[in-house]
């Protein structure tokens, strides 16, 4: 008989049941999450999304125990029965004062033997975890986080729908809109040789929607890039992406604040302080050596320059020839350090780009070891007065071009924060960094590129530096990010509702005007009928979750994430496709070694 369930019903999840429901009888669905055979008495914790309960096979029961003997774990189960109180609770189970005491039970299915145990004590290697994610997603913790993605979707939905926002499906097949990254394109059949992009994000569609009159729309968006993977980035990500028409950026601000007040307190009960602080980009810089600085501790960077402009020491004289910089950065506590732990930084400063990690011990008499000798007593005692380090600290000189200055202090004051526990790993500590530079150099390409992307509105007050080429860098956007913990949780700008600034924009970042008709004419053909001036933010759904479960990876908080390597392990995408699909396609692949 295939219908198993025979007209039963479920009456409770596990976790609905509590030792007010003593005495009650129940009929619950589920997995044998564990089952242990006590000489005659046999338990099964049974598990359902909810959470785990466990259930007593009584020996005088015949009808359930010759059953009961031969489950498995993971065999899917019904059972009926009486909650009773437990004699021997256990604590760590969340239903752990009661049980289910068998009266039927019903085998729905058996299990092979998993290859990934769901017991968390047991985690597998997680290439093998991902490759049986179906499996791995029985787990608690990915369970947990799974869901509560679900209840912070729900509420956001829910706040922004009380307040104006309309929800809108903008295409998934479009043409290409730059967002920095490499593009995942679609071949059409239709129209062989051409090609659609899935959106990197949804930026282009939102404003035309601001121009249609709409005012405020957002969409849970589902976004495809094709760029380097780290632990906080997928190939495939959700925003949250948001646009408001007769905005400021305050108003921005203000919406986002309450925004996420209200999902904190209603999906994991946290208040969290708004309005949240405000620091200029360059002030983040200087202070953290990074735009997304985690506030949770201090450990701020200083800026030796000026004391160390006449220094003797060739290391610092070579940061100063390339228009660079010295600043440092102060370990607390950690002068202690042996030199093996010494090399350890040092290690982690030459792979974010240093050439070597200077160092000085702070002593009660001054500075000591390190690069001591190199530096004069005036030196010295400029440096302990303007870092305030303290006898028993650590002092790290990062010293070169400013870029590579401020990517190893911050990159070895976040190493250090970690190690030296220096915050609450519990605390959401959010900012906005502000007042972007537009534009930055690049290199390599010796060409301007847009630091955010090119729909931003300058700063009225930088306008006229698009007519002086010395002035570029200078030139400031209506661009914020919202940080939390050092993580870049949204990026989102005033937008330039102006076609005649958007073309000089278009032409800075170094599109000719054919280029600008070929990639966005319809845009801006768009911008010319009547725009509005608006704005907007795209707050990663993926790293808001993260920060939310206080998941390391990414990877903890997707149902089904791709590797670092950008692929499924469990459907083994992307993978080949039939030839006669290709000849459709009128494509033809062409490897080169
Ligand atoms: P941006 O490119 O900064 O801005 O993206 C906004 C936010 O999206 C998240 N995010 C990612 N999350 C996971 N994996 C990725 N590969 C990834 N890339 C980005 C981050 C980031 O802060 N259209 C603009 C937004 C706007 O201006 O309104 C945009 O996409 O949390």
């Amino acid at each position: 008989m295939l219908d198993l369930l025979a007209g039963k019903r479920r009456s409770h999840f596990a976790s609905d049941l509590n030792i007010g429901n003593s005495g009650e009888r129940v009929t619950l669905m589920g997995w044998v999450h564990r089952r242990r055979d006590l000489g005659g008495l046999i338990f099964v914790d049974l598990r359902d999304h909810s959470g785990v309960i466990q259930i007593v096979f009584n020996p005088e029961n015949e009808k359930v125990i010759t059953k009961a003997h031969k489950l498995r774990n993971e065999y899917v189960i019904s059972i009926s029965g009486l909650v009773a109180k437990r004699d021997n609770p256990n604590a760590n189970l969340e239903t752990g004062d009661i049980e289910v005491i068998a009266e039927e039970l019903d085998l729905l299915n058996v299990s092979e033997p998993l290859p990934v145990q769901v017991n968390e004590n047991q985690v597998a290697d997680e290439d093998l975890r991902l490759e049986y994610r179906f499996l791995d997603l029985r787990r608690k913790v990915l369970n947990k986080n799974i869901i509560l993605r679900h209840k912070i979707v729900w509420k956001i939905r829910e706040f922004l729908s009380g307040r104006g926002f309309f929800e809108i499906e903008t295409p998934i097949l479009m043409k290409s809109t730059p967002e920095g990254a490499r593009d995942y394109l679609v071949p059409s059949r239709v129209h062989p040789g051409t090609f659609f992009a899935l959106p990197q994000s949804p930026q282009i569609y939102k404003q035309l929607l601001m121009i249609s009159g709409f005012d405020r729309y957002f969409q849970i968006a589902r976004c495809f890039r094709d760029e380097d993977l780290r632990a906080d980035r997928q190939p495939e990500f959700t925003q949250l992406d948001m646009e408001m028409s007769f905005v400021t950026q305050d108003e921005i601000f203000e919406i986002n604040e309450e925004l996420f007040k209200y999902i904190f307190k209603e999906a994991i009960d946290v208040d969290i302080p708004i309005p949240f602080k405000r620091i200029p980009y360059q002030e983040s810089m200087d202070r953290f050596g990074c735009d997304k600085p985690d506030l949770r501790f201090g450990m701020e960077i200083t800026n030796l320059s000026s004391i160390l402009a006449n220094s003797e020491f060739k290391v610092f004289q070579n940061a100063f020839e390339q228009t660079g910089s010295v600043r440092c950065i102060v370990a607390p506590d950690c002068a202690s350090y042996s030199r093996k732990m010494i090399d350890g930084l040092t290690d982690i400063a030459k792979h974010l780009g240093a050439q070597g990690l200077p160092f000085c011990k702070v002593t009660e008499t001054g500075l000591d070891a390190g690069i001591t000798k190199f530096l004069s007593d005036q030196e010295q005692s400029e440096i302990i007065t303007s870092t305030k380090a303290k006898a028993g600290d650590l002092i790290l000189f990062g010293a070169d071009k400013n870029s590579t200055v401020y990517k190893v202090l911050a990159g070895l004051r976040n190493h250090l924060g970690k190690e030296l526990k220096l915050y609450d790993p519990k605390e959401f500590n959010f900012c906005w960094i502000t007042d972007f530079p537009m534009f930055e150099y690049n290199e390599d390409t010796k060409n301007w590129e847009t630091m955010h992307h090119m729909f931003t509105m300058p700063k009225e007050e930088h306008l006229s530096y698009f007519d002086d080429p010395s002035k570029i860098g200078d030139i400031q956007g209506q661009l914020y990010d919202l940080v939390c913990n050092g993580m870049e949780l949204s990026s989102g700008s005033i937008r330039c509702h102006l076609a005649d600034i958007q073309q000089k924009i278009f032409n800075l970042a170094g599109f000719n005007d054919e280029e600008i008709e070929k990639r966005f004419g319809f845009f801006v053909k768009a911008l010319k009928y009547g725009t509005p001036p608006h704005g907007g933010i795209a707050p990663g759904i993926d790293r808001l979750v993260m920060i939310m479960t206080g998941a390391e990876s990414i990877r903890d908080v997707i149902a089904f994430p791709k590797t670092l390597k950008a692929v499924d392990l469990m459907s083994q995408a992307p993978s080949k496709v039939d030839l006669k699909q290709l000849e459709e396609l009128s494509i033809k692949i062409d490897i080169k070694e």
